[in-house]
């Protein structure tokens, strides 16, 4: 394999940059020549597609976001936004393809694969850590990091003012980052979609906590059965109306800043065993860590599952919580 092009997709998560210098690294190592695509599959398509040079990747490692630019195409879900892809990769004599990002990601990788000669890694970057086949995906460490220092804060003025707040944190269908985070910052409460029917208990919970203690934090996926931090908090001012409540919506800047230690490393793992994936003759696989090594799954396989919440930490939540 003389050309390999690397891209992002989906909702960029800080450590992809230090993934694509890994790569790039990889690929001087091995004499092959590394192509960046610029804004996911959507740069597959319009052929923005150039190849990386030292300069490109020099100082990277401690940037957030991504160098490359990433989108959602809609243009690759269409077959023949494939066909146009595939025929850019050819112009260039690209014969292997390293995406990072999330499930849908992968599922366009992997459509695409089954499609076209070209051989496809993916490496699992999204701060959500949705991703079956790997303990950690690039990016939930610094935006956990990045949720813990936000809350700490809060806690403080919470605590001055005796007011209960409601942080809404990341995670469309997946309550990992809330899970997590709320442990962190020794949360009240934490609502997350895995646990449906909360709400109820949690009424319990609170009338007896306002025995005790007056300031509090409740951290809520976004993607919570409940409809995120101002649903909680109507529900809260309605069966409590003596509890001064706020919300912090945390949004999007979870998902940037510079990638954390581990991050940084777990990223330059994954992107090194790729490139030796491609040049091993290896296709459709997605690098992963587990257990504290490198585990490879077919791209089918983690399309088709989603990690599970660690049941250990749910009840070490429950058993924490108020
Ligand atoms: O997939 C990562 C993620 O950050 C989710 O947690 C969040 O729901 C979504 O992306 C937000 O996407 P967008 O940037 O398109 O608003």
């Amino acid at each position: 394999m003389k050309k390999i092009a690397v891209l992002c997709s989906g909702g960029d998560s800080p450590g992809m940059n230090a993934c694509i210098r890994s790569v790039f690294r990889a690929c001087t190592n091995n004499s092959i020549e590394l192509y960046g695509i610029k804004n996911g599959f959507q740069g597959m398509i319009e052929d923005d597609i150039r190849s990386l040079n030292t300069n490109d990747i020099s100082h990277i490692i401690e940037r957030g976001g991504t160098i490359l630019g990433s989108s959602r195409s809609k243009d690759f879900v269409t077959e023949d936004g494939r066909k146009v892809a595939q025929k850019n990769l050819e112009k260039h004599e690209i014969e292997g393809l390293i995406c990072i990002g999330g499930d849908g990601t992968f599922r366009g990788a992997q459509q695409f694969s089954s499609e076209h000669s070209t051989k496809v890694i993916g490496i699992p970057g999204t701060i959500d850590n949705d991703m079956f086949g790997t303990d950690f995906t690039i990016g939930y460490d610094t935006a956990l990091n990045t949720i813990v220092t936000a809350v700490d804060k809060i806690r403080d003025t919470a605590s001055s003012h005796q007011r209960l707040f409601i942080v809404e944190v990341m995670g469309r269908d997946v309550g990992f980052l809330a899970l997590r985070s709320g442990i962190a910052v020794g949360a009240e409460a934490i609502l997350i979609p895995e646990t449906p029917n909360y709400l109820d208990g949690f009424l319990d919970r609170l009338s007896n906590r306002r025995k005790t203690k007056t300031s509090g934090i409740i951290i809520c996926a976004e993607g919570d059965e409940s409809g995120g931090a101002l649903e909680v908090q109507k529900f809260v001012n309605k069966h409590f109306p003596h509890f001064d409540t706020r919300v912090s919506i945390l949004g999007h800047m979870q998902r940037g800043g510079s990638p954390s230690a581990l991050d940084r490393v777990l990223s330059s793992h994954l992107g090194y065993a790729a490139v030796e994936a491609l040049i091993n003759n290896k296709d459709r696989l997605m690098m992963g860590w587990v257990n504290g090594k490198l585990q490879e799954t077919p791209l089918e396989k983690a399309v088709k599952h989603h990690q599970k919440i660690n049941k250990e930490l749910l009840s070490l939540a429950e058993n924490l919580s108020v």
